[in-house]
């Protein structure tokens, strides 16, 4: 596996240590890389409303955003799951209208990765090309 996703990885593993998840105990990471190499972290931050809350995936990619940054290449997930973590459906579909189509590294205990397509893991995504065409 590439050195860039070791360290994609362990950028995300640093961002754990922030989550703020007193409800479900389940602390996440996240780091998304840019295109021009740049990494944006995030981490899961709940709310005593459980639906408010906001997972480390879209915590990196909007903070990524709000810095100017639009393309990316890859991000990277990991928790405290010995097993590797999947992001939820909407993650997936946030991250395919934000950055489109890219690597989704997941890190499991033993720091082994798995790499999939994000298209793969949102099959017939529904995205602004639908919205366009009955412009
Ligand atoms: N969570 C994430 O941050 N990312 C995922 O990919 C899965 C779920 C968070 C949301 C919530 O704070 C906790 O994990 C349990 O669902």
């Amino acid at each position: 596996m590439s050195k860039r996703y070791k360290d994609l990885v362990a950028a995300a593993i640093s961002a754990k240590e922030l989550a703020y998840a007193p409800y479900s105990k389940f602390r996440v990471g996240a780091a998304i890389l840019a295109k021009d190499g740049r990494i944006s972290t995030g981490c899961n931050i709940e709310s005593s409303s459980y639906g408010l809350t906001i997972c480390a995936e879209r915590t990196a990619i909007f903070k990524a955003y709000s810095e100017g940054i639009r393309e990316f290449t890859a991000i990277a997930v990991v928790s405290d799951d010995p097993e590797f973590t999947p992001p939820c459906g909407a993650c997936r579909q946030v991250l395919i209208d934000l950055a489109g189509d890219m690597d989704f590294v997941m890190a499991n205990a033993k720091n082994k990765l798995k790499v999939l397509r994000l298209k793969s893991l949102l099959p017939l995504a529904f995205t602004s090309k639908n919205l366009n065409r009955i412009r």
